[in-house]
C-alpha cells in the first residue's frame, strides 16, 4: 500500500542561523507567559489519575494526536502509565478502541502542561515527540521546540527523550539545541519503521515513501536547568 504525502520544503539550508541565539536566551529568560486554567485543571486531574496507580514509572506523550502512540506505549510497558497530550480536541476525540487502563489521554496545551509538570515533579521516564509540527519557513523557528522559550522544560523534565520527524533539519536542530542547553550529544539517526507504526504521521510518510529521522537524548531530571524568575 502506498500514500502520497507532500515532502517538507523550506527556505533553510541548514540549521538556523539564530537557533543558537534562542536557546541561550531560553537558558537565561524566565518564560512569563501565564498558565491557562483550562491547563492547570487538565494537569490536575492527570496528576490525580497518576497518583492513584502508585506512581507507576511515567511516559509522556507529547503531541500525541488521535493517541495511537499512547495506546502502543501503554501496551508495549504494561509496568508504566502513559499519558498522551494534545491540544486538539477533535484529534483526540476521533475513535480508536478502548484505552487500556495504563493510559490517559489529556487535552491541554503543552507549553503550559510542561511546567506544570516540572512544578510537580514529574520525572518521566520517556517522554515521545512524535512527529511534531516543522514549522519549516525560517521566520517561524521561534515556533519549532528546539526555538520555543519551553524548550529548557522540556529537557529539565529528564528521562529518555525521544524525537522523530520525516525533516532532517528538525531533528538536526533539535540535536544541536540539545547539546548546547544540556551538553548531551544526540546523534541523528534514520528510522526505519519496519511495518511497526507508533503514530498514524509515520505511517502516512513511511507509506509516501519518506525517509524518517529521530534522535533519542538520555536526560538527567535537571530543573535547574530552567533560569529563576
Ligand atoms: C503533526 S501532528 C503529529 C501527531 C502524532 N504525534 C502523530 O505522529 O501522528 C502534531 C500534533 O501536535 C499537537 N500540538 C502542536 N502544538 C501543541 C501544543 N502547544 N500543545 C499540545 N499539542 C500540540 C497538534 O495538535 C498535533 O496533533
Amino acid at each position: 500500500m502506498s500514500e502520497s504525502s507532500r515532502v517538507i520544503t523550506s527556505n533553510q539550508p541548514g540549521p538556523h542561523h539564530d537557533l543558537a541565539r534562542r536557546v541561550e536566551r531560553a537558558l537565561t529568560h524566565p518564560l512569563r507567559k501565564p498558565l491557562a486554567e483550562h491547563t492547570r485543571q487538565a494537569f490536575a486531574a492527570a496528576d490525580a489519575w497518576r497518583a492513584a496507580r502508585a506512581e507507576a514509572p511515567l511516559i509522556l506523550d507529547a503531541g500525541c494526536g488521535v493517541g495511537l502512540s499512547t495506546r502502543r506505549l501503554a501496551e508495549a510497558h504494561p509496568d508504566c502509565v502513559v499519558i498522551g497530550v494534545d491540544r486538539s480536541a477533535d484529534r483526540l476525540s476521533r475513535e480508536h478502541g478502548e484505552l487500556p487502563g495504563n493510559a490517559r489521554l489529556v487535552r491541554a496545551d503543552l507549553v503550559d502542561f510542561w511546567r506544570l509538570a516540572l512544578t510537580a515533579g514529574w520525572r518521566p521516564v520517556r517522554h515521545y515527540l512524535l512527529y511534531p509540527n516543522p514549522y519549516p519557513k525560517a521566520a517561524h523557528l521561534k515556533m519549532r521546540w528546539q526555538g520555543h522559550p519551553v524548550f529548557p522544560t522540556i529537557l529539565a523534565l529528564g528521562g529518555r527523550l525521544e524525537l522523530r520527524s520525516n525533516w532532517r533539519l528538525y531533528v538536526e536542530e533539535f540535536a544541536l539545541a540539545v547539546e548546547q542547553a544540556a551538553g548531551r550529544a544526540a546523534p541523528v539517526m534514520a528510522h526505519e519503521p519496519e511495518g511497526d507504526f507508533l503514530t498514524h504521521f509515520e505511517r502516512k510518510y513511511h507509506l509516501s515513501g519518506q525517509p524518517l529521522w529521530r534522535l533519542v537524548a538520555e536526560l538527567p531530571h535537571r530543573p535547574e536547568l530552567l533560569p529563576s524568575a
